[in-house]
């Protein structure tokens, strides 16, 4: 192969800058790209500590008022960096951190797993009037069930996390529903995946009456529940 003086010089260049990355990370803009994701996906995961320590705390304080817990577990995580490249690449965005932060709302995700209904909104009013917590929405699936039958109250919300040199206010999705709910959403998130089925539509109405099904024992729960506590006594956190 013959290679010309420009070939030869491309070549020199294409190494130099290779050896470049290697010698002087710092200096390599992909290198500091990934430094600033890691760092931005550090401040989700603090974010993420910070509304599990609140949460915890409503739990324990009811727990302890009312030797009952309206919590009965809670799940996070931090989206996958190919899920945030895949959004962003939907809504027709560039995979940049700045995107990240400006584009998505569920880099940072709580589920919280209650007992009844009245927990539900029991623990979002309690978590939303904290002063440091700021609502940016929320979806209320639970009054406006989606059609498919997916039962959640969904809120977005604001938390500072105060880092070593500054603060910065942290966006976190959090999802709220009872283990009925909890049950049908995983399920109905398992079986979806599966595109190729026979009859989709029988499918889709058999799951819909599931939900339905599990929404009115959800409902009898919460009167069995208030017939034990006391309607109107329902404690409040
Ligand atoms: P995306 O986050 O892009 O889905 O849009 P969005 O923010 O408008 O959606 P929404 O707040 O309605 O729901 C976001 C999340 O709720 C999803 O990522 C799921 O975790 C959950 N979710 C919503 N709809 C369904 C559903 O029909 N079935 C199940 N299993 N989960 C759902
Ligand atoms: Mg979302």
């Amino acid at each position: 192969m013959n290679m010309s003086a420009k070939d030869n010089n491309t070549n020199t260049n294409i190494y130099r800058s290779y050896i470049d990355a290697l010698l002087y990370p710092e200096q390599n803009p992909f290198i500091e790209d990934m430094k600033r994701f890691e760092e931005l996906m550090m401040m989700y995961s603090c974010a993420i500590k910070e509304v599990q320590t609140k949460l915890d705390v409503l739990n324990t304080d009811f727990s302890v008022r009312y030797n009952r817990n309206p919590i009965e577990f809670i799940q996070s995580r931090i989206k996958k960096p190919v899920s945030i490249a895949t959004k962003l690449s939907s809504k027709g965005c560039q995979v940049s951190v700045e995107n990240i932060v400006y584009n998505l709302n569920d880099v940072a995700g709580l589920r919280v797993i209650c007992s009844f209904i009245d927990d539900i909104y029991a623990v979002a009013e309690k978590l939303i009037s904290q002063n440091d917590i700021t609502l940016i929405e929320a979806k209320d699936y639970i009054s406006h069930p989606k059609p498919n039958g997916y039962r959640s109250l969904h809120l977005i919300i604001e938390v500072p996390v105060f880092f070593a040199d500054h603060t910065r206010n942290m966006r976190v999705e959090v999802q709220i529903r009872t283990i009925a709910m909890d049950f049908w959403a995983s399920l109905d998130h398992q079986l979806r995946y599966k595109k190729d089925v026979a009859d989709p539509e029988l499918i889709s109405g058999r799951l819909k009456h599931c939900a339905d099904v599990i929404s009115q024992t959800d409902l009898e729960m919460q009167e069995i529940k208030n017939m034990i506590y006391g309607d109107g006594a329902q404690p409040q956190i």
